[in-house]
């Protein structure tokens, strides 16, 4: 597999540029923004919510709506597919709703993969800064019904280091009156961090330690943004790479935020060739060119703390993990298991399928490699569940580059999510070969 690979701009950003205009002081924009299922759930938030926006060749321009023009009632969003729509909207919306009108709520619904997962980590903070947020079935679950509260600061120690609660908090902070701290966000993607820098928020950081505070009372204003690559979709091409001999792939302006530049670490450590050229900053991220090449791979270790820079990428890497020679260990992922599908046993389900050697751990697997895997015949292959889960069927496009006779996903649309072109770059770059 060899060539320049154009991936689309990053999911995480794309969200936030969506999300964030609900905040702004006037007209923002983002170039290079992703348009997928995920994306487009954001953008259709915030449109309901009264914002105006053009979208043309992934160029956003977003007019934000100057205030709540919400008539009484409820209005229902519906977050599709996205966690990352879902839990930020819950802290956005808590302050972004007016305190003096208890008679405007917003439902917050979405598909049945995102009605299952959990709520409880975004909304029991928000409820501790004064949030309501009340669950309409199901305790725990979407949907949820937001109305507007007045909204006082919190210290709060965050169970699991998500960058969602994290972002959920902080979009909560800025209407708060009083200053925020949230603490154990430990290595999670910090786009929110650097998105408010933008607009001239400050977030206040203890080094190290994932730890942030933010003040009361600060005045957002605006962004322009570039958004780069997103590193999670560039990884099913990477890791290709690094498996397969003679490969090298160059993806072009990927973001290289420490917090999402996991899975580079990692194709290192797994002896792969990784290459950075024309490092540069954007306002507020980090990106360059990544060239990775073939080599003998060996087998690797990844443990908690590194778990939230790499989350995404864990399926591929497990993928990665079947070719590499002897027991690689990936442990401290147990969120997983709570991600678009059960990615744990997804993974060990269709790898095993395939003849790998998985064992499933409750936090992550243990795999020893490497294996030659092996699909079914033409006529009856075998076949990959994928759950409706996009990134399962993309560490799957990948598996099948090492496995002798056919294999076929139950449904391949479901990469619409994060990367509706996905397909047709793959067979380019599968003809190029
Ligand atoms: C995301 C954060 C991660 C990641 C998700 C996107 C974000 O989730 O898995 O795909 O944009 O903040 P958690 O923060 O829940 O780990």
């Amino acid at each position: 597999m060899c060539g320049h690979v154009s991936v689309p701009g990053d999911k995480s950003i794309s969200h936030r540029a969506a999300l964030f205009s609900l905040l702004a002081s006037g007209p923002c924009s983002a170039s290079g923004w992703l348009e997928s299922q995920d994306t487009l759930a954001s953008l259709n938030a915030v449109k309901l919510l009264g914002a105006k926006f053009s979208l043309k060749d992934n160029h956003l321009e977003l007019e934000p709506a100057k205030q709540c023009s919400l008539q009484s009632g409820d209005l229902e969003i519906d977050c599709g597919n996205s966690g990352t729509t879902c839990r930020l909207l819950c802290g956005l919306l808590a302050g972004w709703l007016p305190a003096d009108r208890p008679d405007i709520s917003i439902t917050l619904t979405g598909d049945e993969s995102l009605s299952a997962r959990p709520m409880s980590r975004v909304v029991d903070p928000l409820r501790s800064m004064g949030a309501t947020i009340n669950y309409q079935n199901n305790e725990g679950q979407l949907p949820i019904r937001i109305i507007g509260s007045a909204l006082t600061g919190t210290r709060c120690q965050l169970k699991v280091p998500s960058a969602q609660v994290k972002s959920a908090l902080l979009l909560a902070a800025v209407f708060a009156t009083k200053k925020t701290t949230v603490q154990g966000a430990g290595s999670s993607r910090d786009h929110t961090e650097r998105l408010f820098a933008t607009m001239g928020l400050k977030v206040g950081g203890f080094p190290g330690t994932g730890d942030l505070s933010f003040e009361r009372q600060q005045k957002p204003g605006i962004y322009n943004l570039e958004v780069p690559a997103d590193p999670s979709s560039a990884a099913f091409f990477q890791v290709a790479a690094a498996m397969i001999p003679g490969s090298e792939i160059t993806v072009k302006n990927q973001s290289l935020n420490e917090g999402r530049a996991g899975a580079l670490q990692v194709l290192k450590r797994a002896g792969a060739t990784v290459e950075i050229f024309n490092r540069r900053g954007l306002p507020g991220e980090e990106l360059g060119d990544v060239t990775i090449s073939f080599s003998e791979q060996k087998p690797f270790t990844i443990s908690e703390p590194e778990i939230p820079a790499l989350i995404d990428e864990l399926p591929v890497l497990a993928v990665l993990a079947t070719q590499a020679r002897g027991e690689t260990l990936i442990t401290g992922a147990a969120d997983l298991r709570v991600k678009e599908s059960d990615r744990i046993s997804a993974m060990t389900d269709n790898l095993r399928k395939l003849g790998a050697d998985i064992e499933e751990l409750a936090d992550g697997w243990k795999i020893v490699g490497p294996t030659a895997l092996h699909g079914g015949t033409e006529k009856d292959p075998v076949v990959i569940e994928t759950r409706d889960d996009h990134r399962i069927a993309m560490a799957f496009a990948v598996a099948a580059l090492v496995t002798e006779g056919a294999c076929a996903l139950d449904d391949d649309a479901c990469v619409g999510v994060s990367y509706p072109n996905f397909w047709k770059t793959w067979d380019q770059l599968l003809k190029r070969a």
